[in-house]
């Protein structure tokens, strides 16, 4: 019987959005490998069949076209049916170094291809040469891509190249998914500042903090409290073991985390990434001290290996700010205001040293003041069934203290615990 008419151009849409899911998935891969770069993915197709794919990492200096053209060609050519021509693929090797495939290294497995990836292919020399001039020599006849490039060095130029070369161009699909991918790399590429999520586990009394046993009595002025839920006395964790292990996730996808030192000397933390997985540069923990309190023996201070910064208002040649030095703490004093540390300064600053993402795990005292500063883009909140049953260990835990209403609110659940994800800022408006 023969196929409807439309059945072939819906099964080819069906299609189009699979490999864009490949891609994708590609593209998240280099989680924690490409900054200060984005996340890319990039399959190549010919006749239906994946004949190359890849994504990017920034050690691996190739972008994910090529290594996705490079894979074409390294393909046994019995795999796919004779579709690389030996003498084609020794000639593309030789070009793919400098990043352009010159038309004479074209090689027969892209020629014709469909291109799938998640971001528009770049058309500038940076560390590599254009993307879209080893495709076009490739002889790729057709890009599906689901964004476009927030970078204003590319900004729809690469499409404009590709259609001048008469490759057609579709721009779209998966968009949304694209866009939260590469919502870091958009935000620094446009105002050289990280994006900042504020990450924190309260009760459902609004707690960040859970009672301790001593502090059953309030330490400010001995008035008697009820006794304390046992759930709360037996669990110093907020959240689920589920939560933490996302919140661990979240931190291997961040380039740097921000506490207070209210948190440092409440919890002695160590704040580190125990994914386990690869991560190019180390997460950079970062403190904000004004009056250099954190101690020596703090686990933070005792595991400091290049990868812990203080900012300061202490001068930096005080006896304490050598000490830490001499730990190997790098301790940075900053504009302030008023006593304390500027904020706004402190993310320039980590925008400077291509810090595209930035955790921010601190008390209210510091989420607050975040908020206030207005440097947090977005919340995730992780809400635990546990009343806490007290107003907190003075202000400082007790909620976030600056109203702000978030937009593309998603949920998710995390063991017994759910957690709300939402915008305050919207990193490609400013576009
Ligand atoms: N549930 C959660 O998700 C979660 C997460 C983290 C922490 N916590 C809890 O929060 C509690 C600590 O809360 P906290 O509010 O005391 O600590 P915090 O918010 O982590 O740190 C606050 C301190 O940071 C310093 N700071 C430096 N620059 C600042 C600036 N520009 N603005 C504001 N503060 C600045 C201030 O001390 P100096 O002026 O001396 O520098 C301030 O007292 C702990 O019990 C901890 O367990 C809960
Ligand atoms: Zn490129």
């Amino acid at each position: 019987m023969n196929e409807p008419a439309s059945s072939g151009s819906v099964s080819a849409v069906a299609a189009d959005a699979v490999f864009m899911d490949r891609a994708l998935a590609l593209a998240a891969r280099g989680v924690a490998l490409t900054s200060p770069n984005p996340m890319v993915g990039a399959v190549l197709v010919r006749d239906g069949l994946v004949v190359g794919e890849g994504f990017h990492t920034y050690d691996g200096v190739r972008h994910a076209e090529i290594v996705a053209l490079e894979a074409a060609v390294k393909r046994p050519a019995e795999k796919h049916g004779g579709l690389v021509d030996r003498a084609f693929r020794h000639d593309i090797k030789s070009a793919i170094p400098s990043g352009v495939l010159t038309p004479e290294g074209a090689c027969e497995a892209a020629r014709g291809a469909t291109l799938y990836i998640n971001l528009e292919p770049c058309c500038h020399t940076g560390r590599t040469g254009p993307c879209t001039q080893a495709l076009i020599a490739a002889g790729v006849s057709r890009v599906v891509a689901a964004m476009a490039d927030p970078n204003p060095a590319v900004a729809g130029r690469g499409f404009k190249q590709l259609r001048a070369a008469g490759i057609e161009v579709s721009i779209g699909l998966r968009e949304a998914e694209a866009r939260r991918l590469a919502e870091a790399f958009a935000k620094w590429i446009v105002s050289r500042q990280p994006l900042v999520t504020l990450k924190s586990a309260l009760t459902l009394d609004g707690q960040l903090v859970l009672p301790h046993p001593r502090l059953s009595r309030s330490h400010r002025g001995g008035r008697a409290r009820p006794p304390l839920p046992r759930i709360a006395l037996k669990d110093r964790w907020i959240s689920s073991p589920e939560s933490r292990s996302e919140v661990q996730r979240m931190r291997h996808a961040s380039d740097a985390l921000l506490t207070g030192i209210g948190t440092v000397l409440a919890d002695d933390p160590l704040l580190t990434d125990r994914t386990g997985l690869p991560r190019r540069r180390k997460l950079l923990r970062v403190v904000m001290d004004s009056r250099l309190r954190l101690p020596l023996r703090s686990k933070l201070a005792r595991s400091a290996d290049k990868d812990l910064t203080v900012f300061t208002r202490a001068k930096e040649d005080s006896p304490k700010a050598r000490a830490l030095r001499r730990a190997g703490i790098e301790v940075v004093r900053v504009a302030g205001r008023g006593a304390k540390p500027d904020l706004r300064a402190v993310v320039e600053e980590l925008g400077r040293r291509e810090m595209l993402s930035v955790l921010l795990e601190a008390g209210a005292t510091l989420n607050s003041a975040a908020l206030s500063a207005g440097i947090v883009d977005k919340m995730r909140v992780f809400f635990a069934p546990k009343v806490a049953g007290f107003s907190g260990a003075g202000a400082a835990s007790n909620g976030f203290q600056a109203a702000r209403e978030l937009h593309d609110l998603t949920m998710a659940q995390f063991g017994a615990d759910f957690a709300v994800e939402g915008y305050l800022h919207d990193v490609y408006r400013t576009r």
